[in-house]
């Protein structure tokens, strides 16, 4: 076997991850690049209009022709519109990209594939929970941050799970005295479970935002110290991207545990100017969410597929499934069809050295160390 010639060129990618890279047109992050070809943006647009058309339908049916429409929440259900719009063009944008692609395409196969499912039959479930619920990856890097990005996670999940549904009118709360306690639920007009307001689940029905609330604040306030406290994170981090998502989170967790503080112990008061800023704040994280660091919640669950990709190429028995060892030291990488999915995307991209992929992290660094010492150091007089 040869090996890459020993070049000082900056560091190859590591073997562990089929890294996405950007397309010509299309930035690291996904985001369109000043140049970003005009077809690709043209396909944006259009995937962009399509989904914010249907949610603007299943908005108008989904409140029975607006009759269950809160009108005062105008603002919020525009700003999920915008949202929709935003995330379909950034993803067509994203996916565009030839790393990106392969990735969305390799995944879907895996995911569709009988083959996956009689192969391993409970992969799937298993990974959407612990990958993508309970993102257990994250724990390798600190058990707090793990336990901080769990809290972000399910707050925001609540969150969302009670707003978006009643800012589009498709949950209402009726009583029929008209002042309680006794509730209904109904979702799409049907009733789905009746309820008393002084009770337990009443309790959890009218606090479960509050409690979203308290979740979200221990989270980004984990997160907001860490990157005032870690050097490693202060190094490379950047005002609007790390820290605008994490002040946001705050301000929007804060201001709405506020209008619940104004109702029960202030008899209302400031509750008018708390809500303009409770919904300026989310109205403005629900647009920046596809353009910012928010956007890897969009991005993450594709790689659930590339996850299944890896497992089940690891598990299949027809030879397939037969791990590449490093060029170098004959320590495994992956699974060849894995490492050869990852060599596809480099010349995707048009990067000269995909042979680097054969080696594993610690060959190309002691590598490159190498070949510094060949042609830098020698010639450094
Ligand atoms: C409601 C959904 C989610 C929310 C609100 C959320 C929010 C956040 C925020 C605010 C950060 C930034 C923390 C910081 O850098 O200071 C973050 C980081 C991160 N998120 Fe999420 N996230 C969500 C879902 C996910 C999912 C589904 C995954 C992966 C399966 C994921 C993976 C990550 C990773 C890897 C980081 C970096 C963590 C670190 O540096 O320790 N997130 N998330």
């Amino acid at each position: 076997m040869t090996e890459p010639p020993q070049t000082a060129e900056p560091s190859p990618p590591s073997g562990a991850a089929p890294a996405p890279g950007p397309a010509p047109g299309v930035t690291a992050d996904g985001g369109p690049s000043p140049q970003a070809p005009a077809a690709v943006r043209r396909r944006a647009v259009l995937a962009g209009t399509a989904v914010s058309v249907l949610l603007i339908l299943a908005i108008v049916f989904g409140s029975r022709l607006l009759r269950d429409f809160d009108s005062a929440l105008l603002p919020y259900a525009v700003a999920t519109v915008f949202l929709a719009f935003g995330v379909a063009y950034r993803y067509t944008v994203w996916i565009s990209a030839p790393g990106a692609r392969r990735l969305f395409r390799q995944g879907w196969r895996s995911f569709f594939s009988a083959a996956n499912f009689r192969r391993a039959p409970t992969a799937l479930p298993r990974m959407i929970a612990t990958y993508l619920g309970f993102q257990k990856f994250l724990g390798a890097r600190s058990h707090a941050r793990w336990a901080a990005h769990q809290l972000l996670f399910w707050g925001c999940l609540l969150a969302a799970a009670i707003t978006f549904p009643l800012t589009w009118g498709w949950f209402t709360f009726t009583s029929a005295t008209g002042s309680g306690p006794g509730y209904e639920m109904r979702i799409w007009g049907f009733e789905i479970i009746g309820f008393d307001a002084l009770g337990f689940l009443g309790w959890l029905m009218f606090h479960g935002l509050d409690i979203a609330a308290v979740l979200v604040i221990a989270g980004a306030a984990y997160f907001l110290w860490r990157r005032m406290k870690d050097r490693g994170a202060i190094t490379g981090q950047r005002f609007a991207y790390d820290l605008v998502p994490l002040i946001a989170l705050v301000v929007i967790s804060v201001t709405g545990l506020l209008l619940t503080f104004s109702s029960i112990f202030l008899h209302g008061g400031g509750y008018q100017f708390l809500a303009v800023l409770h919904m300026v704040s989310v109205v403005f994280t629900l647009i920046y969410i596809p353009f910012g660091k928010f956007f890897h919640i969009v991005q993450r669950p594709a790689a659930v597929g590339m996850q299944l990709f890896k497992y089940t190429s690891r598990r299949t028995g027809e030879g397939e499934g037969e791990v590449l060892v490093c060029r170098r030291c004959h320590e495994p990488i992956d699974t060849a069809p894995y490492v050869a999915n990852l060599r596809g995307t480099m010349r995707d991209l048009d990067l000269g050295f995909d042979e680097w992929a054969e080696y594993c992290p610690r060959c190309k660094r002691v590598l490159r160390g190498a070949a510094y010492l060949d042609h830098v150091k020698k010639g450094f007089k």
